[in-house]
């Protein structure tokens, strides 16, 4: 919760601090929440935790990485001099033999990192725009085993309203369908996934957060890349009726689809197909989120623990209405009627007025009909 106490001074999480003129939305604080319960179950598994925020506006990430994920060693950077005087006076809260503060381009602190062999467990990237500039560079100062905080507020390379600008992004042609929040995350894990893969390393994901406008994923770095058939390909997606399909590198030719049509589905990528969060990681934040009384958190993170493993798409409620020339459905009379029918579904965490299932969607709309009557 975000409680303003006076002027520019704010608490959020078990935390005060000043904003001043830094950036700060408390609209972000659940992607803070979950990096910070992230955090502290890494703490919990490795005993240690050392964090590098790369761009940390008015500090209000390594203060609760520090004070609440339970960090033992924080690196505090923000680009904007400006904001030293704020930066001190908000992380004098932090023990300082805990703590550095620097104003450093982002990118000249990962090479520092690197040169010095000074590997973070997370390093955390909270830039505007587009992640791609500093993908590359913040592998280098994370240590294998480490995570990797990346956020992208680039919605329109990622929407399909922008195909250049995606494939300038992402090296991907993101096209536009009814699934595309989830298509941001999935580029961002398919960019990070290919960039670990060409240093002969992987990522699994961590996390994978959209909250509206912004797109979030942690990664976890290993030892091996991660890339396969499986976890890296492409999206289809039939304008004529609404169907989704997973395309691989092989069969990127003419794509049908079941429902006959003339016109060749619209193919987006590549990108990530594998699973968006990692399962027993979420179920140990879940349990910590429980123990803090973090219950809109605890749910979110139920919600991700569902769509885990399914396919990589959504149906939007009103999108099955439109097709289907009905009502738009109820969504959890409609999940339970696919799971009567022995489909899977959930709710998509990055749209909750749709159904996450691996039912084709004309079943879906089928059944959706099914139950209006
Ligand atoms: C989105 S704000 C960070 C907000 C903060 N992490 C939070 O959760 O409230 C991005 C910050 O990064 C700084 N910044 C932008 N580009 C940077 C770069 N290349 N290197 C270091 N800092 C940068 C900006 O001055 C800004 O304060
Ligand atoms: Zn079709």
């Amino acid at each position: 919760m975000t409680v303003g106490l006076a002027q520019d001074l704010v608490r959020e999480g078990k935390v005060t601090f000043n904003v001043g003129s830094a950036f700060y939305r408390p609209q972000s604080a659940i992607a803070r929440d979950l990096a910070i319960l992230a955090a502290a179950v890494y703490r919990q598994r490795h005993g240690q935790l050392r964090v590098l925020d790369a761009m940390t506006g008015c500090g209000v990430r390594p203060l609760r990485y520090g004070l609440e994920a339970g960090a033992d060693w924080v690196w505090a950077n923000e680009g904007n001099p400006d904001l030293g005087d704020l930066l001190t006076q908000n992380l004098a809260a932090l023990p300082a033999d805990a703590c550095r503060l620097t104003h450093h381009d982002a990118n000249q602190v990962f090479f520092t990192c690197y040169q010095q062999r000074d590997f973070y467990d997370l390093v955390d990237i909270d830039n505007f725009g587009s992640p791609a500039p500093y993908v590359s560079t913040g592998l280098w100062a994370t240590r294998l085993g480490g995570m990797l905080y990346l956020t992208s507020t680039d919605g329109r390379a990622t929407s399909g309203h922008d195909p250049e600008r995606s494939l300038r992004t992402y090296g991907a042609c993101a096209r536009s369908h009814p699934a595309v929040h989830e298509q941001g995350l999935r580029l961002m894990l398919g960019h990070v996934a290919q960039t670990a893969a060409a240093r002969s390393l992987g990522i699994e994901p961590v996390f994978s957060l959209f909250t509206g406008q912004v797109h979030r994923v942690m990664v976890r770095l290993v030892n091996k890349p991660t890339l396969s058939d499986a976890t890296y390909g492409f999206l289809a997606y039939c304008h004529r009726c609404g169907h989704f399909q997973m395309v691989d590198w092989r069969h990127l030719g003419r794509v049908p689809c079941p429902c006959g049509t003339a016109d060749t589905a619209v193919v987006s990528g590549p990108m990530w197909l594998g699973s968006l969060h990692d399962g027993p990681t979420l179920a140990q934040m879940q349990e910590l989120a429980e123990g803090w009384g973090w219950r809109s958190q605890a749910r979110l993170l139920a919600i991700m623990t569902q769509e885990n493993d399914l396919p990589p798409y959504y149906y939007p409620l009103g999108e099955i209405g439109r097709r289907g020339q009905m009502d738009i459905p109820n969504r959890d009379q409609l999940i339970a009627a696919l799971q009567v029918q022995g489909y899977r579904a959930a709710i998509p965490s990055m749209d909750w007025q749709g159904v996450k299932t691996d039912a084709a969607f004309r079943d879906c709309v089928a059944i959706a009909r099914s139950i209006q009557f």
